[in-house]
């Protein structure tokens, strides 16, 4: 038996990714912004909300497909965007698309992946969404959206809760760079992990796929790419320029990072197709409240003008029942998937996708309930 094998569920593959990763890049990919108290919080809210389920319900069969933006999938989880994968597992995104892919779901492209926009075509030919931040170089969003049209992006998804980064200590604390950088400070916690380590130095440098591969991009010499990106996102950002890039683009357009009703309003005002309800999995603004708490007064918001996602804190499929239950389309994850990546690369993600759609089938039968779109409040218990 692998030890993937031996994963029943993500807290499972989480044990497992902190094993096998250096500290340092275990601490960036699970943890949150200032006390962490939001990341908790992303978590802990979800076991507010009961379950009520309908009894003697014929059950024999389980439908899970959903259509997200006219794309048909086969269960209403999605891969979220996380950049710099590779640095979790040498397969990266290239083994993320693949397993999206396999299991008919659709995978969000990071602004800052490891591969670009033409290799994470290449690499897949299943569903994909590119998220963008608004860059202060209004020609490099040109550019993006004219190689994600080139590549069949079905939608473009602007991330809005990051106009700095947020305060992550853990990371100072480590010392961690990008590109990781082994200095004396970091060489024992690496040189724990042989594996980790082999393929790091053996392998293709981890850069900014999308950054290199651009025409309009300069890069800097000092080779301090987050630095550079930090500088390069453009805090002045409004509604004005949102509406600029909704326009330029054309096509299915998603908001990412909104947990605020009136914000929800607004981007549907401004023609957004998609909301993707998130605080960034606690990595922002920390005290964001978590997205489930304020799914139904975005739900009330928005009145069917855009479609509903949420990231942030699901780990399972009672959380998923939760959301849709609530008002939301589908869920996306983000630690998930990497953790289950670095626990196996591929076949860790193809494991926590089976996982989870087990998972869901057989919370949505103890529910009584047979179909995604039948899901509604009347299933949630809010205990006096
Ligand atoms: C390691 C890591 C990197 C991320 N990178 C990005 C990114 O490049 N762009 C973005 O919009 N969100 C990014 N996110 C946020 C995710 O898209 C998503 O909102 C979040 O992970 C959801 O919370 P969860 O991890 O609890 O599922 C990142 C998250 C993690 C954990």
């Amino acid at each position: 038996m692998s030890q993937i094998d031996k994963c029943f569920n993500i807290e499972d593959f989480r044990a497992l990714a902190k094993k096998r990763l250096p500290r340092m890049i275990f601490d960036y990919l699970d943890g949150g912004s200032d006390d962490e108290i939001t990341l908790g919080r992303n978590r802990s809210s979800f076991a507010k909300y009961q379950l009520m389920p309908r009894a003697l319900v014929d059950v024999g069969s389980v439908d899970l497909s959903t259509t997200i933006l006219g794309q048909k999938i086969d269960l209403p989880i999605l891969l979220a965007p996380t950049g710099q994968t590779r640095m979790f597992h040498h397969s990266g995104e290239g083994a993320a698309l693949r397993s999206a892919a396999k299991a008919n779901s659709i995978y969000a492209l990071s602004s800052l992946s490891s591969i670009s926009i033409e290799e994470a075509a290449a690499a897949s030919t299943g569903p994909k969404w590119f998220q963008i931040y608004v860059w202060r170089d209004r020609e490099i969003i040109k550019e993006f959206m004219a190689r994600c049209r080139k590549n069949n992006y079905q939608a473009l998804c602007l991330t809005v809760d990051l106009p700095v980064h947020g305060n992550r200590e853990k990371d100072l604390r480590n010392g961690l760079t990008f590109p990781a950088s082994l200095t004396a400070r970091t060489m024992m916690d690496v040189l724990r992990h042989p594996a980790w380590l082999y393929h790091y130095l053996t392998g293709e440098k981890i850069e900014l796929g999308n950054l290199a591969g651009s025409s309009t991009v300069k890069l800097p010499d000092d080779g301090n790419l987050m630095d550079y990106v930090a500088k390069q996102f453009d805090p002045a950002v409004d509604w004005n320029d949102a509406a600029w890039m909704i326009e330029q683009w054309g096509g299915p357009f998603l908001i990412k990072g909104i947990v605020n009703a009136e914000d929800a309003r607004c981007a549907v005002d401004i023609g957004a197709s998609g909301i993707i309800i998130s605080n960034h999995g606690g990595r922002q603004l920390d005290f964001m409240p978590p997205p489930i708490e304020v799914l139904p007064q975005i739900v009330k918001a928005v009145a069917g003008r855009a479609e509903i996602l949420i990231d942030s804190g699901v780990r399972r499929g009672s959380d998923v029942i939760k959301a849709l239950a609530l008002g939301a389309d589908a869920v996306m994850i983000g630690r998930p998937y990497l953790y289950a990546l670095a626990a196996g690369g591929e076949a860790g993600v193809n494991r926590m996708f089976g996982l989870l759609r087990a998972e869901l089938a057989r919370d949505m039968a103890l529910l009584g309930c047979t179909k995604i779109s039948d899901l509604n409040p009347d299933f949630i218990h809010y205990p006096r």
